[in-house]
């Protein structure tokens, strides 16, 4: 019997924004995101179907600490599948670079404090990573030299389902205080991407929830934090402040037949599955 080759879907699953002290401190003096974190795996380990690969937006850590970098390498040592790390504006590249030595890709576009572009292919999908990051600065920037790389490494592939990685979203989202921290020539960026239509997904952080919005042909989108999200308040004057809402990752779930679809994952444990349907398949009313 002639069977066809049942496509194969491939898991990305997107953590940003982690924010790692070292030793266990607390961030803000109340929020355990070493814990938070450790949920997180928790959640991805026992979830029926495991990502392929882990991909994590920036805010790596809180300070760009050496000790910090080393804490949450041993952390993500749980994780058994790859882990590809992007920086943000909390983080520090040529600290990163030392105490993550090994992920050869880090190093792609250089050493010490060269931007941390990166490409690689994950299974069916191409991730390219965009540092937009300005170090000691909260907002990012794209870059003429990086969008001259993102357009060259953009046009090296044309065909393969890409998702672009970069830490600010490149789009205004109506909080404020972190707009006004937000990405410089991101209209020059939306004129890259929109040349290339392979691009499914163009994914981002530093905003601690989940936003989108359509941009250059496809839809960005940042993902929510492991541990505390930043308070949903449109307000142009709104004060800087967090809440513990419910924290998630984004699940990017690529199937040959159906394209890139998004799921937004809640972390934690919500306790046991329950049916809809009883034993004689009646629904329970
Ligand atoms: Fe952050
Ligand atoms: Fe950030």
């Amino acid at each position: 019997m002639n069977q066809a080759a049942t496509p194969t879907p491939y898991l990305v699953a997107q953590l940003t924004d982690l924010h790692i002290k070292a030793g266990g401190k607390l961030s803000y003096r109340r929020v355990d995101t070493a814990g938070a974190l450790h949920t997180m795996i928790d959640t991805l380990l026992a979830a029926p179907q495991v990502p392929d690969i882990v991909v994590v937006t920036g805010d790596l850590v809180d300070f760009g600490d050496e000790h910090e970098y080393r804490f949450l390498r041993d952390i993500l040592q749980r994780l058994p599948m790859p882990v590809k790390l992007l920086p943000g504006n909390h983080d520090h590249r040529t600290t990163l670079r030392r105490v993550f030595h090994d992920h050869g890709y880090l190093f792609a576009n250089g050493d010490g404090e060269a931007a941390m572009h990166y490409a690689i292919d994950a299974g069916p999908l191409r991730l390219v990573a965009f540092d937009c990051t300005l170090p000691g600065q909260p907002g990012g920037r794209a870059t003429p030299d990086g969008l001259a790389w993102l357009d060259a490494t953009l046009a090296a592939a044309p065909v393969r389902p890409t998702l672009v990685m970069l830490h600010h979203p490149p789009f205004h989202t109506g909080i404020g205080h972190m707009d006004a921290q937000g990405l410089d020539n991101a209209a020059a960026l939306e004129a890259v991407i929109a040349r290339h239509p392979q691009v499914e997904r163009v994914i981002c952080g530093h905003l601690h929830r989940h936003i989108t919005r359509r941009f250059g042909g496809t839809i960005a989108m940042t993902a929510p934090g492991p541990a505390h999200q930043v308070a949903l308040d449109l307000d142009p004057q709104a004060r800087s402040r967090f809440r513990m809402e419910p924290p998630g990752y984004l699940l990017h779930w690529w199937h040959p037949a159906h394209g890139l679809v998004t799921h937004l994952a809640a972390s934690g444990d919500y306790g046991p599955l329950h049916p809809f349907f009883d034993a004689d398949g009646r629904l329970i009313d």
